[in-house]
């Protein structure tokens, strides 16, 4: 919509606009007002649309306030079109219903690759071509789960915003819609000889924004929204457009459904395509679905599923909430072929991705205890369907989660799964309760071994203080076996748990004294699966000492340190010689890390368990390849600077440190020009004004989160 050289044109008059004393002189006033107005829609568009802002905030706002004062000394030159009028100050009683111009439908839903090639069939049917090899375009976009909202544009100027309502009227919403600053308060329209037209469009909430005012709305008491979709349908109807305005609600437009002349001719017919409309409105400043990103033209029903199925993979990592994807009919004048039932157009469908939600009931709590003695509430659900997988148990984590969700057994609960991410409880249902829930209570026994559980004053978990316990001698087991550990194929619980039982296994150095023989007269067992057995582990022998570092299970030493800490030693054994001090100098290594590898190594056990095993044959000598340098140049953040600004919810400030260090980087205390990262939590202020000034690349928490995953 804007060329480059006007870009270019209007950043300049920006930055002239900002320094330019304000006249009082008419004319050049009006001038003032003007260009201010037209910078403005600029910078709107840029930071709104597209989300790639060209001036910082703060310059934004300056131009703001002295459009506005300009305004104020000057009422008779206030234009209704102006950016500060996007907020008005009339409180909505309530909301007027209005008709819209045409009517709006639903969609028709699929599920699957099948349904799509079904829904392909039917469209062919529908546009009567009888030859099997004809193949039908497709524009494909997100399906936005927010809130649907029509806006009617007249001579360039929008008039009018509705909510899709009963889907032959709406309520009117235009003091709201005007508060959403992706929806361009005016639009050249008539350049494409458009008077009048009707577009249709999903007004949303950004994932992270939804999560910060639902954290400050739980920290003032007030009640939390369920969902991203709730504070964007909320958002909408909010009696108070300064209300609305804060909400930071966007826009997406994803139909042009009526459009007329100046003498009242149907224009939508000039097109010949739905996705040479949506391109225009892009054009025109509207936010709409990205080309080649979001949206797609697909040549072909194959070339839709793959679409679809690529965004159900992405759909986590994507800013806002989409539920589905939409697949219309890309030709107009075969959308017109296909036509309409009472219900939904006949030219598009949906394609619902796989729920992420269900409701069941929370049957029983167990109790795990894992190999550091940490005891783990798990619930046991009534088994359900969530996103492909079936879901018949879920972590609850600690008393506390218990506590706060105010979760209790014979509960309905409400369980999400998003992406890879483990299954968590959202919600206990309250209001489904009969009155037969049992409220939890916490053991405060181990339920292995029965000795007292402890929880030192600063954590949130119960432990079991019995090193001797089964559970986490079996637990230590599993763990030094496990892939990322010693990596022995084919050894799992199952096994571990047998041999422990058969008096096999007391410590770790037992796996490789195994009784290969004995074994194989095992029930379930013979000689073949044996053999397999001792070939794995003894395979595990040769493994890099990292592994064997990280598979003794030391609290905070994880894969990375474990690189990091075998990188400095010839031997595992030579880190018992280090001191506190000596730990603590190395870049990547924090002190809480460097304590446990002291109060570790500085045990008579550790040292013999490792002299055992090296004398079993398992090495314990760095190799050639666990120098330094190669695990460095490999690392997420090999060679660059990270600041954190802010506060931090889901890390300690000295924990994201410490995620820095183990990815390669160095975390920094003061914003440069040489900085290549700025992490911004909640209320960052001046350090995040700074780095945006000097084109720093801002990240949220998040971001940070994947970006060193
Ligand atoms: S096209 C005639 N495209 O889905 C209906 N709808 O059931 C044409 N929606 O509430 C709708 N994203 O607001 C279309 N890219 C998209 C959409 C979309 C979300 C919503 C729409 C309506 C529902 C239709």
């Amino acid at each position: 919509m804007y060329t480059s050289s006007k870009q270019k044109q209007l950043f300049e008059l920006s930055k002239q606009l900002l320094e330019f004393p304000s006249s009082n002189n008419d004319l050049e006033t009006k001038k003032q007002i003007d260009e201010l107005i037209e910078v403005i829609v600029y910078h709107e568009w840029r930071y709104y649309v597209l989300n790639q802002p060209v001036i910082s905030d703060y310059e934004y706002d300056i131009l703001f306030k002295k459009l506005e004062s300009l305004e104020k000394e000057n009422p008779h030159l206030l234009r209704t079109n102006s950016p500060t009028q996007r907020v008005s100050d009339d409180l909505t009683e309530s909301f007027k219903t209005v008709p819209h111009l045409t009517a709006m439908l639903s969609l028709e839903n699929s599920y699957n690759g099948e349904d799509l090639y079904d829904y392909d069939e039917r469209v062919k049917k529908l546009i009567e071509t009888d030859d099997p090899d004809i193949d039908i375009e497709y524009c494909v976009e997100p399906k936005f789960d927010g809130g649907t909202i029509v806006l009617i544009y007249e001579n360039d100027e929008l008039v009018r915003a509705a909510t899709r309502g009963n889907g032959a009227q709406g309520d009117e919403i235009t003091a709201n819609a005007k508060a959403i600053r992706s929806i361009p308060l005016r639009a050249n329209f008539s350049k494409y000889g458009i008077q009048k037209v009707e577009l249709r469009g999903e007004v949303l909430i950004r994932k992270d924004l939804f999560e910060k005012i639902n954290k400050s709305r739980g920290k003032q008491g007030e009640q939390l929204f369920a969902n991203a979709r709730n504070a964007a349908t909320g958002g909408l109807r909010l009696k108070d457009p300064k209300q609305v305005s804060e909400r930071a609600l966007d826009a997406f437009i994803y139909q042009m459904g009526y459009a007329i002349n100046k003498v009242g001719e149907d224009v939508l017919t000039q097109f010949n395509k739905h996705n040479e409309q949506i391109e225009l409105l892009a054009n025109l400043g509207f936010k709409v679905p990205k080309i080649n990103e979001e949206r797609a033209v697909c040549k072909n029903i194959s070339a839709v599923i793959q679409h679809c199925n690529k965004w159900e993979a992405k759909r986590e990592n994507y800013a806002f909430e989409i539920d589905g994807m939409v697949v219309k009919v890309n030709d107009l004048e075969k959308q017109d072929l296909c036509g309409y039932t009472s219900h939904h157009p006949r030219w598009a469908i949906a394609f619902k991705f796989k729920a992420k939600q269900a409701t069941t009931k929370l049957i029983a709590i167990d109790y795990q205890v894992g190999r550091t003695g940490a005891v783990t509430p798990v619930a046991r659900l009534d088994p359900v369907e969530l996103a492909g997988a079936t879901i018949s148990n879920v972590t609850l984590h600690n008393e506390d989660f218990i506590k706060e969700k105010d979760i209790r057994i014979g509960d309905t609960v409400l369980v999400e799964r998003a992406g890879d991410v483990i299954p968590y409880i959202v919600k206990s249902m309250s209001e489904l309760r009969d009155g037969t829930e049992r409220e939890v209570i916490y053991p405060s026994n181990c339920p292995i071994c029965e000795t007292s559980l402890e929880k030192p004053k600063d954590e949130a978990v119960w432990r079991c203080t019995n090193s001797e316990c089964e559970a986490q001698i079996v637990g230590k087991m599993v763990h030094f076996v496990s892939k990322n550990a010693m990596n022995i194929d084919g050894f799992g619980e199952a096994y571990i748990d047998r041999f422990y039982k058969e008096g096999m296994l007391k410590n770790l150095a037992d796996i490789y004294r195994l009784d290969y023989q004995r074994i194989s007269f095992f029930e379930g067992f013979g000689k073949r699966s044996s053999e397999k057995l001792k070939l794995a582990i003894e395979a595990s022998k040769e493994n890099p000492a990292y592994r064997l570092l990280y598979a003794l299970g030391i609290r905070h030493v994880g894969r990375t340190n474990s690189q990091l800490l075998i990188a400095e030693v010839n031997k595992i054994q030579e880190l018992a010689d280090w001191t506190l001090e000596q730990l603590c100098e190395l870049n990547e290594i924090g002190p809480i890390v460097a304590q446990q590898i002291i109060d570790v190594f500085g045990k008579p056990e550790t040292i013999n368990l490792l002299n055992e095993l090296e004398a079993l044959g398992v090495n314990c000598y760095r190799l050639e390849s666990e120098k330094k340098q190669e695990i460095a140049a490999d690392a997420p953040l090999a060679g660059k600077t990270v600041v954190f600004t802010g506060t931090l919810v889901q890390m300690k400030r000295s924990e994201a440190k410490q995620l820095v260090v183990n990815a390669g980087g160095k975390s920094v205390g003061s914003v440069s020009s040489k900085l290549n990262y700025l992490v911004a939590g909640e209320k960052a202020g001046s350090k995040l004004k700074k780095a945006q000034e000097l084109g720093i690349k801002i990240l949220t928490e998040q971001d940070f989160l994947d970006l060193i995953k």
